[in-house]
């Protein structure tokens, strides 16, 4: 038992919250998200309203800067952008160095990391608000080039540089999937449907991988190493990774027959660790709105490209069961943003393995902002205290006589 009136002669008082369930970490201005009624807001802005109308490019600027862009701004957010797509070639002989199944996600955070090589003025904490808008319109930039690299490198494919007189996400398609042999168009439908999910995908205030950027950030370490270890955190399965663990889940119940209520009960089973992926969310304890936008997105993106999924029915079938379920229906567990990604991307012809690459890329200007608001508002470095639960003063004991 933890003696309490010992720690706080210790340590003074502290406040132990596993998991931050209920411990604020800062003040932002920026992302608004009700758990219980299922909303969430850019600025201010409703996610509904954004994913209809906006673009990913609008909406990366309204995060970053506070404001949505007038036309003359975005005219010039874009053609920086569009500026610093290209990346040093150098980077190429890093890239050359990951073996061809290395996971995607490895290889996009170290290629972000190595920005901080490439260009160390951003090491200098104290650089000018202009040297900072720089490093993140770098960032923006490479990080398609980046991301469909790391694809590249994945199927052995000799990769494409970027194509400047094409829009961000048709940049990027591009960049994925051309061939040199082959003549590559991109499809407007799946550049559409690609930049409304990185607009879903863009903030959602302090989770896992942002909690990570602004911590990592608060150190005063560079952005590029922020954002890298931004996309660290966003891997791991309880969090961005859930997305290709959905897909995987989905095909794991169509090879087993497609008994959907089978992998219900199995996630019921409190002695078996398997969990509904794309279920549940620490905050939303009602739908996740985004989840309910892409849902709609699914059937139109596959109606649309004439793909007809089998997991996408499994996957209607989960819900609909869980749904209806004491289990779920007690603990308000509901889909989350990674329950019907994974299929739009998979009829967009992404690979499950880059799902999570796409998500980052979606949440890159989430990150950044929440990186800047944290530098602007000069919050101190993150350091969490924790309750000791170890081994009290010990003498130590020589080698020969343990
Ligand atoms: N399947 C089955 N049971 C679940 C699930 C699930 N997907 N999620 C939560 N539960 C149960 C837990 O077992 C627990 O039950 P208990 O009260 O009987 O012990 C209860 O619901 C509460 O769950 P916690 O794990 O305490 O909730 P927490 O807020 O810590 O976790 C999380 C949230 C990680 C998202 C969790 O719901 C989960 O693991 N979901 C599956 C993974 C996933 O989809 N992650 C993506 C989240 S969205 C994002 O990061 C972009």
């Amino acid at each position: 038992a933890i003696d309490i009136a010992k720690l706080r002669s210790a340590t003074g008082l502290i406040t132990l919250d596993s998991g931050f369930k209920n411990t604020g970490s800062t003040t932002s201005s920026i992302t608004f998200l009700d758990g219980e009624e299922g909303v969430l807001r850019y600025r201010g802005y409703r996610i509904e309203d954004l994913a209809e109308k906006s673009s990913f490019i609008e909406v990366a600027y309204l995060l970053i800067y506070g404001e949505l862009p007038t036309q003359q701004q975005y005219e010039d957010f874009t053609r920086e952008i569009t500026m610093h797509t290209l990346v040093h070639e150098d980077i190429k002989k890093i890239l050359d160095g990951f073996p061809s199944n290395a996971h995607p996600m490895g290889v996009l955070s170290s290629l972000i990391c190595s920005l901080s090589a490439f260009y160390p003025d951003s090491l200098n904490p104290n650089a000018s608000a202009e040297d900072v808008n720089l490093s993140i319109v770098r960032l923006i930039a490479k990080m398609p080039t980046f991301a469909a690299w790391a694809y590249k490198n994945k199927v052995g494919h000799p990769v494409n540089y970027p194509d400047n007189s094409l829009d961000y996400c048709s940049n990027f398609l591009k960049m994925m999937f051309a061939l040199p042999a082959e003549r590559y168009e991109v499809d407007p439908i799946v550049a559409k449907a690609l930049d409304a999910l990185l607009i879903l995908h863009a903030d959602h205030e302090q989770n896992c991988s942002t909690s990570t950027v602004r911590i990592v950030g608060s150190s005063q370490a560079s952005i590029y190493a922020s954002i890298s270890a931004g996309i660290n955190a966003l891997w791991g399965p309880l969090h961005g990774g859930a997305n290709q663990s959905v897909i995987e889940m989905l095909e794991a119940i169509k090879a087993d027959g497609g008994d959907a209520k089978k992998y219900l009960d199995k996630a019921k089973d409190k002695n078996d660790p398997f969990r509904l992926m794309g279920f549940g969310h620490r905050v939303y304890k009602n739908f996740d709105p985004r989840a309910k936008i892409i849902k709609k997105a699914a059937d139109d993106v596959l109606n649309k490209l004439g793909v007809k999924d089998p997991v996408l029915d499994i996957a209607k079938e989960l819900e609909y069961a869980a749904l209806n379920d004491q289990y779920f229906v007690d603990r308000k567990l509901y889909p989350n943003v990674d329950f019907y990604s994974g299929i739009i991307y998979r009829a967009l012809g992404i690979p499950t393995d880059m799902f999570t690459v796409m998500f980052a890329l979606g949440r890159l200007p989430g990150w950044i902002a929440q990186w800047k608001e944290m530098r602007e508002n000069g919050e101190p470095i993150g350091r969490p205290r924790q309750v000791y639960t170890g081994a009290t003063e010990r003498d130590y004991v020589s080698m020969n006589k343990r």
